[in-house]
């Protein structure tokens, strides 16, 4: 392999830094094509691998699941641990791990001949089933609470063609009426009170084994709706049925402080209470009723797992941390996993050598609002080498 002007053909060694030719022309990068390997046998990874666990036949998919999962680099090292892992979910097509659970559950919507779908949402519900009931030519309602959803995903709701619906109220507001709607009206609901969204869901767990060829010692996640830790769950369990695995990890649940109805409950060995006005600065978990707590409260204490409690502070610090450490750009409530584990490690309940993975369930573009909300912008320089190395001097 080498460099080769596209003007006069001169060619440059690979490692010389140079970016025209000395006689003006571009640069190319030659390879030898004799040596390539032919690897395109058409195969695309998706969820759909393992379809022998899925009850529904795939009608329609966007290439949801086969998400990276991460070793980190730098983080362990901070946190005087062996193995992290994040599992980054806003891979996924429409940007979070939704979209799995879409797949399967309007795939479900069009076996049945349903025609009108229905979600409320903390946006990223909405934004997938948007989505995928534009890629089946069917039409779907999304309830949101009205100013309390973050920019990138009501774009998604309104760009995909879904009627989005705001609703003077919050999550568990909007999610009555969409109950009530799917009841009386028959319109399809796909909530995470659907099961079929959970037989999508669960494969995150047969790619985290599937990866790493072991099973971890602790899940993270977080945790609002509570569907994905109950899917997450399953799908361990189904493995282990399976004789596949021959362990279980713990499944380790986070909601943020002031929504916080399953955490609180756990840790103060209370019974389960919904909480009134939920407020979080991480808007995707800012639920107080999750309708799946019964499922999500056994898959943590059959795993012999936990809830734990983040503030919105520690949210933010977590989510800088993995951009900034790692390269790793998630939006809030995903990074309520890492806050998660930064506490658990402080007080002692993950030891240094426990693999741990993190499930970072949506993309950080998702929210940009955060972020710009938080940074100052320096000021613009003048268009020339002069000021941009007064710049590089200011820094040392
Ligand atoms: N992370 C993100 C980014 C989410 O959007 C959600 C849920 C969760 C975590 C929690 O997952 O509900 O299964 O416990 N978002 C839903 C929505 C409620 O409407 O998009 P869960």
């Amino acid at each position: 392999m080498y460099l080769r002007c596209i003007e006069c053909g001169r060619r440059y060694p690979m490692n010389e830094i140079r970016y025209r030719c000395e006689c003006g022309g571009l640069l190319e990068v030659v390879i030898d094509t004799d040596n390539v390997e032919n690897v395109f046998d058409s195969h695309n990874i998706t969820l759909w691998k393992y379809s022998s666990f899925i009850p529904v036949e795939k009608k329609v998919s966007l290439f949801e699941g086969g998400t990276p999962l991460y070793r980190l680099r730098h983080i362990p090292e901070i946190l005087n641990m062996n193995e992290i892992y994040v599992k980054n979910e806003g891979a996924n097509p429409t940007g979070s791990f939704k979209d799995r659970g879409m797949t399967v559950g309007v795939s479900k919507a069009i076996e049945l001949g349903k025609r009108n779908l229905i979600c409320a949402s903390t946006g990223n519900t909405a934004a997938s089933l948007a989505a995928y009931a534009a890629a089946s030519g069917l039409r779907c309602y999304v309830l949101i609470p009205d100013g309390k959803i973050a920019l990138g995903k009501l774009a998604q709701g309104m760009v995909y063609g879904a009627q989005v619906v705001p609703v003077r109220g919050n999550f568990d507001e909007a999610f009555k009426i969409v109950q009530q709607a799917s009841e009386e009206l028959g319109i399809y609901m796909l909530n995470s009170i659907n099961p079929f969204r959970l037989e999508g869901q669960k494969t995150i767990a047969f790619e985290i084994f599937d990866s790493l060829q072991i099973v971890p010692d602790n899940i993270i996640l977080p945790v609002g709706n509570a569907g994905n830790i109950s899917a997450i769950w399953k799908g361990f369990r189904e493995l282990y049925e399976a004789g596949i695995i021959e362990r279980l990890p713990r499944m380790i649940g986070i909601q943020a402080q002031n929504a916080a109805p399953l955490a609180r409950a756990w840790k103060e060995r209370e019974e389960y209470r919904p909480v009134k006005d939920p407020e979080t600065v991480a808007t995707a978990i800012r639920i107080g009723s999750p309708v799946n707590w019964p499922k999500a409260w056994r898959a943590v204490e059959e795993s012999g797992g936990l809830f734990e409690i983040v503030s919105d502070d520690e949210i933010l610090k977590a989510q800088r941390m993995l951009a900034s450490k790692e390269g790793i750009f998630v939006e809030p409530a995903s990074s309520a996993s890492l806050a998660g584990l930064l506490k658990l490690r402080e007080n002692g309940t993950v030891d240094r050598d426990e693999v741990t993975v993190l499930i970072t369930t949506g993309h950080g573009l998702k929210d940009p609002n955060i972020i710009i909300g938080s940074i100052e912008l320096p000021p613009p320089i003048e268009p020339s080498l002069e000021a941009f190395s007064r710049i590089m001097e200011g820094e040392g």
